[in-house]
This record gives C-alpha cells, sequence and structure tokens, in this order.
C-alpha cells in the first residue's frame, strides 16, 4: 500500500521522503489555510520533494472553474492530480480532465456508489473519508472495503485512496481491506513509527552498551604493575 502525507507543511514532507516511506502528498484549502502564502509556490516545491502525486484541490462551484484552476495546477508540475470534490459539476470536470490527460482525486467520498460514479468519470484516485465518517458514528472503514471490491471485481482504472485518517489503526485496516493507497496525518506517520516497547528496548540497550564499555575500560586501566612502576631512584 502506498503512503501519502496529509498536509501543506513542507518540513513533514521532506522528513517523510528522507525516511523513504514518502509516496505521495494530498493538500486541500483547509490544510493550505494552516500555512498561508502563496498556494502556487507551495504546490511547487512539495511536488520538487514528492516522489509521486500531489493533490492540489479545486474550489470552484461550476464546471468551467474547476476546469480553469485544474488546468493552472497541472502546469505547475508532472507529478499534480487535481482534487475535484463529488457533485454533479465535479464529475463532469473529471471526465473533461480525464479526456485532457489531466489527472484528478474525487475528494469527499461518503459513500461507495460515489466512489463508483467518480471511477466511472475517470477520476484516477477515489478519496473516501474515514474519519469523518466515524465521527458521525458511521463506519468509514466499510466504504473503504466496499470500493476497493468493486475497483477489483469490475476491472477499474482507479485506486481507492483512504483519507480523513485519525489513527495508526485506521491505517493498518484500511491495509487490510486491500487499500491501495492511505494519506495520513504527519502526527499519524510519527505514531506508526513507535512503540513503547520498542523505545524502552532502545534505552535499555543503549544503557546496557554504556556499562560494558565502561566496565572494559576499567578492567584494562595499568593497575600498579612492576613493569608500569618507575624504577626506584637510587
Ligand atoms: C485528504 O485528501 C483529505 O482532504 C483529508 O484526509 C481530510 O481529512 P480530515 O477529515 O481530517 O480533515
Amino acid at each position: 500500500m502506498k503512503l501519502f502525507l496529509d498536509t501543506a507543511e513542507i518540513e513533514e514532507i521532506r522528513t517523510a521522503a528522507r525516511w523513504g516511506v514518502l509516496d505521495g502528498v494530498t493538500t486541500n484549502p483547509s490544510l493550505y489555510a494552516k500555512v498561508g502564502g502563496s498556494y502556487d509556490e507551495l504546490l511547487v516545491e512539495i511536488c520538487r520533494i514528492t516522489p509521486g502525486p500531489v493533490s492540489a484541490e479545486v474550489v470552484a462551484d461550476d464546471v468551467e472553474g474547476m476546469l480553469k484552476e485544474g488546468r493552472a495546477f497541472a502546469r505547475l508540475a508532472p507529478n499534480i492530480v487535481v482534487k475535484v470534490p463529488m457533485c454533479e459539476e465535479g464529475l463532469e470536470a473529471i471526465y473533461r480532465f480525464a479526456e485532457e490527460g489531466i489527472k484528478t482525486n474525487c475528494t469527499l467520498i461518503f459513500s461507495a456508489n460515489q466512489g463508483l460514479l467518480a471511477a466511472k468519470a475517470g477520476a484516477s484516485l477515489l478519496s473516501p473519508f474515514v474519519g469523518r465518517l466515524d465521527d458521525i458514528n458511521q463506519d468509514g472503514m466499510e466504504v473503504i472495503r466496499d470500493l476497493v471490491s468493486i475497483v477489483e471485481m469490475h476491472d477499474l482504472d482507479s485506486e481507492v485512496l483512504a483519507a480523513s485518517i485519525r489513527h495508526p489503526r485506521h491505517v493498518t485496516e484500511a491495509a487490510l481491506a486491500g487499500s491501495h493507497i492511505a494519506t495520513l496525518p504527519f502526527k499519524v506517520l510519527q505514531q506508526m513509527v513507535h512503540h513503547p516497547l520498542t523505545d524502552k528496548g532502545i534505552q535499555t540497550f543503549r544503557d546496557d552498551w554504556q556499562k560494558a564499555r565502561a566496565a572494559a575500560a576499567a578492567s584494562a586501566k595499568p593497575t600498579g604493575t612492576a613493569s608500569a612502576r618507575k624504577p626506584a631512584a637510587r
């Protein structure tokens, strides 16, 4: 399964890239609002650091507006994927982008049927929001499971991207459900690295190493043998 970072923070993206675990990035207007500045410049920098697709979201509410924004994003870098919301205008825009060879990520998917429609229209990525469904007491992971089955059963040319991930368990469940991608906040990626027994184990090994080195150094010290002593004055 591919792992994307769900962020617009450059340092987080750089760190995940250095760890060798970064496959792509998703941004959205709320994530961009936390960072500010020029969205275009930010996207160019993210695309430079990221080895795979970078999603940039349109905000227009009409088809022509979505197309204009998306085409401008697509000109910024070859790995841009235009993020389009699930709605009637969004489907039309996704279809038109596909005709132009521009890849899209259909966002704000909350049902398997919405995902099926986005795939039919030509979206490369289908983004069901797991956490926001869980928040309203529905099983977000069920949409992932259903949509993965539909995509595979009907050999659709789209990948399921588990979005709105809130904790590491979501990542495991999305992987087990066969989701092609999960996009995670940097905090969740960090949580995946750590385990209390790993952290405790690292500390214990380091402490024992220091003790062993100190003991070895003490036993190697000259302890007053005849050859080490100065000759006695006559
Ligand atoms: C990613 O593409 C989505 O925009 C994001 O995962 C939404 O996450 P949230 O529900 O935590 O805002």
